[in-house]
């Protein structure tokens, strides 16, 4: 554990002041480090009250996360997990995929209080204004083949779905593939991302990436977003939220890593899939078809009613939903909203 993680141990345990002297005493450190592990905590969002006669208070967790909170929080399936935390990067995944190159094992994870070129599916950004959102990668290492990558997304989106709703009274929707809806909107999007290894086949790695809003930047969301995008929270977040939605996402997704092959929570992916019986328009690439969606099968492909009464079946591509569909259920609108 670092300075500043047993530093914050200590002040956790104590009610009220603790002096830095006493601090530095049982750490075996100098006052002055105790100081600078101080300050290091109130960087990272933790309110830490200083007074010179009686030492150091933590006042709140507030809006920070630190490895050593998330970990306390996960449970013994996830105890192994290699938890980093950074400031800024371009990308988690990036990030990760750089790591995965120099061979850190599953299992490792990187969380961003904020990315400069968060990346979203089919080449956009994913906006990720800092202290926002969890934006997070696990690094995995399955054993299976490249085709059942698709698993990873839709084991982690009914995860999220699962964590949102342990550390939220919201209820959780999934919009095919892998974007999370709240009340009609989109508050969450998953990034999967395999190196294929071309000999046998299997998949080299995996980098799992998942991007919460958590709450609306003060800036509001850019225009282009206003519309479809929404955050869990408007503007203030309970304390210490990060921390545990993070460690709820986890433990709920290696809870269903460990049997992913099963394909057992197919059944709730299904559930909380919320266009099933709805009119929707399907983008695959250059080619937009519509109709009525059916349901999804337990390879994750919709099947669909098309326009022309034809039965179809699509395992990829874009779903748009009626704008007004979202909030009311109809189903015979021209309005269409990604
Ligand atoms: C999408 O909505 O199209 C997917 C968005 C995925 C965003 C997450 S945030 C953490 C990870 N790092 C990235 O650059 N992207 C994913």
């Amino acid at each position: 554990m670092k300075l500043h993680e047993r530093v914050l141990s200590m002040l956790r345990i104590h009610e009220g002041y603790c002096s830095g002297e006493y601090m530095a005493r049982e750490l075996q450190v100098s006052r002055n480090s105790i100081w600078k592990a101080v300050n290091r905590l109130k960087d990272e969002g933790y309110a830490v009250k200083s007074s010179t006669r009686n030492g150091y208070c933590l006042e709140s967790v507030g809006n920070a996360m630190l490895p050593s909170d998330i970990s306390a929080a996960l449970e013994p399936h996830t105890k192994q997990l290699k938890l980093q935390i950074k400031e800024s990067v371009t990308s988690t995944n990036d990030e990760i995929k750089r790591l995965a190159e120099e061979g850190v094992p599953e299992g490792t994870v990187l969380i961003a209080h904020e990315q400069t070129m968060g990346k979203g599916r089919l080449g956009r950004s994913f906006h990720s204004p800092y202290g926002t959102g969890l934006y997070m990668s696990i690094l995995l290492r399955p054993a299976f083949s490249a085709t059942q990558a698709l698993f990873i997304t839709t084991g982690a989106a009914v995860a999220v779905c699962r964590g949102i709703e342990a550390v939220t009274p919201k209820k959780a929707e999934i919009k095919w593939v892998n974007d999370i809806y709240i009340e009609g909107k989109k508050v969450c999007g998953i990034l999967t991302e395999a190196a294929t290894d071309l000999e046998n086949g299997g998949l080299h790695y995996a980098v799992l990436g998942i991007g919460i809003n958590v709450r609306e930047p003060e800036e509001g969301f850019p225009e282009e977003l206003r519309e479809t995008a929404a955050a869990l929270f408007q503007d203030s977040v309970p304390e210490g939220l990060r921390t545990k939605l993070s460690a709820a996402i986890l433990n709920a997704f290696f809870h269903l890593y460990q049997a992913l092959d099963d394909r057992s929570f197919m059944q709730e992916y299904k559930e909380r899939s919320f266009f099933i019986g709805r009119r929707v328009r399907l983008l695959r690439g250059n080619t937009v078809v519509s109709g009525i969606v059916q349901d999804i099968d337990e390879e994750a492909a919709i099947i669909m009613e098309l326009d022309s009464g034809q039965i179809e079946r699509f395992i990829a591509g874009e779903v748009q939903i009626d704008k007004k569909d979202l909030f009311n259920g109809g189903s015979k609108r021209n309005e269409m909203e990604e």
